[in-house]
Parts: structure tokens; C-alpha cells; sequence
């Protein structure tokens, strides 16, 4: 069926994190503990309607290497992104220290209007003793005083990765 916008999204965040993971699970409801770093930059899409309207959105979703050796043109990858998801992994501290660079780099690349969610990944780790590194509180604080979206999902469970999506383009819309 054809599609009424396509919006372009980018996921960003540490290596690791999983950024694939979280695409591969909105966008083919699939998940791999086996995954490998991503090389260069790669997209999938998927098309939805929003709510209440009904209207069709071709959601295509960027993903790219975590890893600085990896990572291609910035600007590039920005150009016209409408949406940014920006993933820490909850059972890694050093990753949710990182956001702020990542909120940098969006500032200075991406478009002023670009809507962004703050996704904690990884949650069904956090269930297990010891394993939790970021408190959902912290992270909450921190994404409303820098204005961006927050949940804490996990691309394992499928938990909560509909609802960072969906939400994401929701408000783009
Ligand atoms: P780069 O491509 O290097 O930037 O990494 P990435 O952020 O794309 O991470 P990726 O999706 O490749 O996932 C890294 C590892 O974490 C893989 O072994 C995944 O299976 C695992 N992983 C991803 N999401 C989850 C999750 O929600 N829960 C658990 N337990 N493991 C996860």
C-alpha cells in the first residue's frame, strides 16, 4: 500500500548498545544475541499508521556503527533525519555517560526540529541481581531537563520497543 510521508529516523549510541537489535525487532519483529558490529550504515523500514488519523508513514530507520572507526560521514548521515534514537545500555554505566556527547553531536548536525528519544536498552539485564548500572530515575531527570522522549526497553523481550517507535513518529508527525 502506498505510504502518505516517509520519515527518515536515525539510531545512534555506543557500540553495543543495540542499535541493530532494537531496528531488527520494530522493523521484523526479529532479535539475534549473536549480532555483529555494524560497518558503514545500513536502513530498514517499515510502514505504520498513525494514530488517530490513520495516515501511513514509512518509517526508514538508519543505523549506524557505535564505533568512532567505523562511522561514516556524520552530516551525511543526519541530512534529513526528522527523528533520532539515542540508546544507552542499562547494565553499562560508561554508555549512559556518553549520551551527552551524543546530544552534541545531534545538536551540531542534525536539523534544530529533530524530535529525540532517550531509550535505556537492555532492560531484561537490569531485572537480574547486580546487573543494573543507570537508574531509571536518573535517566528520566536527565531526558526531561534536555528535553528529549525516554523509555527503557529491551530488544530481547521486545518490551517497550513498539512503544519507543511508535511514539517517536507519533510526535513527528
Ligand atoms: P554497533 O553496531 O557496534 O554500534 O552495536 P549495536 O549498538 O548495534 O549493538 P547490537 O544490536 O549489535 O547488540 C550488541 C549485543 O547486545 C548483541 O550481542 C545483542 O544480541 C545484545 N543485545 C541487544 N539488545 C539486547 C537486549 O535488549 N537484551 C539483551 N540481553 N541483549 C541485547
Amino acid at each position: 500500500m502506498e505510504e502518505d510521508y516517509v520519515f527518515k529516523v536515525v539510531v545512534i549510541g555506543d557500540s553495543g548498545v543495540g542499535k541493530t537489535q532494537l531496528l531488527g525487532r520494530f522493523t521484523r519483529d526479529e532479535f539475534h544475541l549473536d549480532s555483529k558490529s555494524t560497518i558503514g550504515i545500513e536502513f530498514q523500514t517499515r510502514t505504520v499508521a498513525i494514530m488517530p488519523s490513520r495516515r501511513r508513514v514509512k518509517a526508514q530507520i538508519w543505523d549506524t556503527a557505535g564505533q568512532e572507526r567505523y562511522r561514516a560521514v556524520t552530516s551525511a548521515y543526519y541530512r534529513g533525519a526528522l527523528g533520532a534514537m539515542l540508546v544507552y545500555d542499562v547494565t553499562r554505566r560508561a554508555t549512559f555517560q556518553h549520551v551527552a556527547r551524543w546530544v552534541a553531536e545531534l545538536r551540531a548536525h542534525a536539523d534544530k526540529s529533530i524530535v529525540v528519544v532517550l531509550v535505556g536498552n537492555k532492560a531484561d539485564l537490569a531485572a537480574l541481581p547486580g546487573r543494573r548500572e543507570v537508574e531509571v530515575e536518573e535517566a528520566g531527570a536527565f531526558a526531561e531537563e534536555q528535553g528529549l522522549f525516554f523509555f527503557e526497553a529491551s530488544a530481547l523481550s521486545g518490551d517497550n520497543v513498539e512503544a519507543a517507535f511508535m511514539g517517536l513518529l507519533g510526535e513527528i508527525y
